[in-house]
């Protein structure tokens, strides 16, 4: 699938659940509606759209939410998907908040996820309350351990807080360099309406400039097919990611689109428009009449976003596409 933009789109993004255990305050307001349960796409549904997208040329598929390990039934999902490794499909990732890590991980590790994403913006128990509201540390600390214990790859993101865990980033990635966790900074984004945003937002560039002065970065080549920048940390042999979506722009090798757990297609975090998938796939369309209708959506795929920290760009909550 190649975009009006020359862009090939091989990278979808899954967000299997709008809820979460945690709510965090860049991310969701305190008191949260959710999708009424008769919206959201079944398991087998979820798992039919990404054979298509699979089939459309898709070899990259990352499981987000909300949080995705709260969804019931989500690791039978796992595992089917898992099981079309090394048929078109190349990776199969998580991004999560990690709370029901150390039950799962061994799930994960047997339907061939070899890397995962986990969340954790501090390792200060009371900022980690403050940050998440209904989050417990220890739990996400105990699930990181068995993921490790499992050798499945971590990777930190951490969203960095003006006032808030700006002091915290050069122990987080000693902590990170211990244990072999690349870590993944990431600028908070305006989508949906959520308190104190643009006092907290802070630039990455002075971060890692800051950060050059006390570790040996060095440009890396590598990539993930996401939007960090990564650099080499010469003292962990470990990496760590950029990802600044404010302070410069990373749409231009854009290579992703992002379905939300109603059916919903985006084709660019910081825009509105979308296609509905769910109407194909329920109208008892074939699967030639539901590939029809993703290309249709990537013909139509925007060159950027145009975000702009004092004002959302999109009404939806990050919860809404996992980031
Ligand atoms: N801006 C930036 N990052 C966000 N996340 C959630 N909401 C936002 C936001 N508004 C992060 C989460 C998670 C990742 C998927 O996105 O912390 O690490
Ligand atoms: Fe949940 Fe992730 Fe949003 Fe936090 S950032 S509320 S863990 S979906």
């Amino acid at each position: 699938m190649i975009d009006p933009f020359g862009r090939t789109v091989s990278y979808l993004r899954v967000s299997v659940t709008d809820r979460c255990d945690f709510r965090c305050v860049y991310c969701m307001a305190e008191d949260m509606s959710f999708l009424p349960k008769a919206d959201l796409l079944t398991l087998e549904e979820l798992e039919r759209l990404c054979a298509a997208f699979i089939r459309l040329g898709v070899n990259k598929l990352r499981l987000t939410g909300g949080e995705p390990l709260v969804r019931r039934g989500v690791m039978g999902l796992i595992g089917r998907l898992g099981a079309r490794l090394g048929q078109g499909l190349e990776e199969l990732t998580l991004t999560t908040n990690g709370s029901q890590l150390a039950a799962h991980v061994a799930g994960l590790k047997a339907a061939g996820v070899k890397r995962i994403n986990v969340s954790l913006d501090t390792l200060d128990e009371r900022k980690f309350t403050a940050i998440t509201r209904w989050g417990r540390l220890p739990q996400v600390l105990e699930g990181l351990e068995a993921a490790q214990a499992a050798g499945v790859r971590v990777k930190i993101n951490m969203v960095a807080l003006k006032g808030v865990n700006d002091d915290e980033f050069s122990a987080m990635l000693a902590w990170c360099g211990a244990r072999g966790f690349d870590l993944c900074l990431i600028e908070t984004m305006p989508m949906g309406e959520v308190a104190h945003r643009e006092e907290t937002h802070l630039p990455l560039d002075g971060v890692r400039r800051a950060l050059a002065r006390d570790w040996g970065l060095s440009a890396s080549a590598h990539a993930t097919g996401g939007p960090a920048r990564y650099w080499d940390v010469a003292e962990t042999g470990t990496r760590i990611g950029f990802i600044t979506p404010l302070s410069s722009h990373f749409c231009d090798d854009c290579n992703r689109v992002r379905l939300t757990c109603t059916g919903t297609l985006y084709m660019c975090l910081g825009q509105a428009d979308a296609a509905d998938l769910r109407a194909p796939l329920r109208g008892s369309a074939d699967d030639a009449a539901l590939e029809q209708a993703v290309r249709a959506a990537i013909a139509r795929k925007p060159k950027g976003h145009a975000f702009d920290i004092s004002r959302p760009a999109v009404a939806r909550h990050m919860s809404v596409t996992g980031g």
